[in-house]
């Protein structure tokens, strides 16, 4: 464990003698009207310059841990969400949290015709060649689904996107309500593997790095989200640590930052060009390999389904 701290205060002197990253310390915490502007910033300029053309807006998995060259890792959610479309073909409605530019469910509903899709975000986007599918967008805070009626959706599923809310019982209070009995709740995301009040000085400072370079308070504790499974009456199908499915994709941007950062000119010339929130946005990308492999986070898939009432 300690040559994992240790790697992590070397890759921060490293990225730091790069970068003066001090400007995501700026802000302590982050409004709804934050993550906004952040997404608007960051969805060209980032998530498609640099991941994927499509607009998936979430890291890299695959099933056997290893990363090779011209690869979609990003479509891993998707191959598995659709899995599931294909295994369950009564799921006719599905709605996605927290759905970004659409591109989850613009994969989906390309292979599902006869599925009727709804995201909703705070800043929801789909590019033009998707909008021939059956898909609703919806601008809103997930926090508050009243829009959407009491057990008419079969599925609903979430992609790093929950680690934004500090009140995720709400959420599943939510999703439990507009679910009918037996519909699954799928996420996909990072938390906490720690108690925050747990943290030693070195693990908070690498905590708070990740989060404040996505725009994000803070990531939930992991334990905690077992208390919002019971309390909101849903039965966990399958609950999987992905750590070995993830680590070798995120030490793969990781090396691609410092293959990059190495070039001098390039960098200055990034600096100069790039706003704000892009530029910050390689402080998490960088560190949560380190994060991940010193299991300080984790990064979880939870397939859930509300219990039907006996
Ligand atoms: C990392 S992106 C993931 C987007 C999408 N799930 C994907 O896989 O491409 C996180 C998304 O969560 C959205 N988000 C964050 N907080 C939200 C909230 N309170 N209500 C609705 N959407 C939110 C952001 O606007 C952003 O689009």
């Amino acid at each position: 464990m300690e040559q994992y701290k240790k790697k992590l205060i070397k890759d921060l002197i490293w990225l730091r003698s790069k970068i003066n990253f001090d400007f995501i310390y700026e802000k302590d915490t982050f409004s709804n009207d934050d993550v906004i502007r952040y997404y608007k910033k960051t969805k060209y300029l980032l998530y498609r310059l640099t991941g994927s053309k499509n607009g998936e807006m979430h890291i890299g998995i695959s099933d056997d841990g290893i990363h090779k060259k011209g690869v979609k890792y990003q479509e891993y959610h998707e191959e598995k969400l659709s899995e599931i479309l294909k295994d369950n073909l009564e799921i006719k409605n599905v709605l996605e949290l927290g759905c970004g530019q659409g591109a989850n469910m613009a994969y989906l509903a390309k292979r599902h015709p006869n599925v009727k899709f709804t995201g909703i975000d705070l800043y929801p986007g789909l590019d033009k060649k998707n909008k021939k599918h059956d898909i609703t967008l919806i601008q809103n805070d997930y926090h508050n689904l009243s829009m959407i009626e009491d057990n008419s959706i079969d599925m609903v599923y979430a992609i790093e996107t929950l680690c934004y809310s500090q009140n995720k019982n709400q959420i599943f209070k939510e999703v439990n309500r507009v679910l009918k009995p037996n519909g699954f709740f799928i996420i996909y995301d990072a938390y906490l593997n720690k108690k925050r009040t747990e943290l030693s000085e070195i693990e908070e400072i690498g905590a708070k790095l990740v989060e404040n370079g996505y725009y994000l308070n803070e990531f939930e504790y992991i334990g905690n989200i077992n208390q919002y499974i019971k309390n909101n009456d849903f039965e966990v199908v399958r609950e999987e640590n992905m750590k070995n499915k993830v680590i070798s994709h995120l030490k793969h941007y990781q090396t691609r930052i410092q293959r990059y950062f190495n070039f001098g000119a390039l960098l200055t010339l990034f600096c100069k060009i790039f706003p704000k929130e892009v530029l910050g946005n390689i402080v998490p990308v960088y560190f949560m390999a380190d994060t991940i492999e010193m299991d300080l986070s984790v990064y979880m898939n939870h397939i859930l389904k509300k219990k039907s009432k006996r």
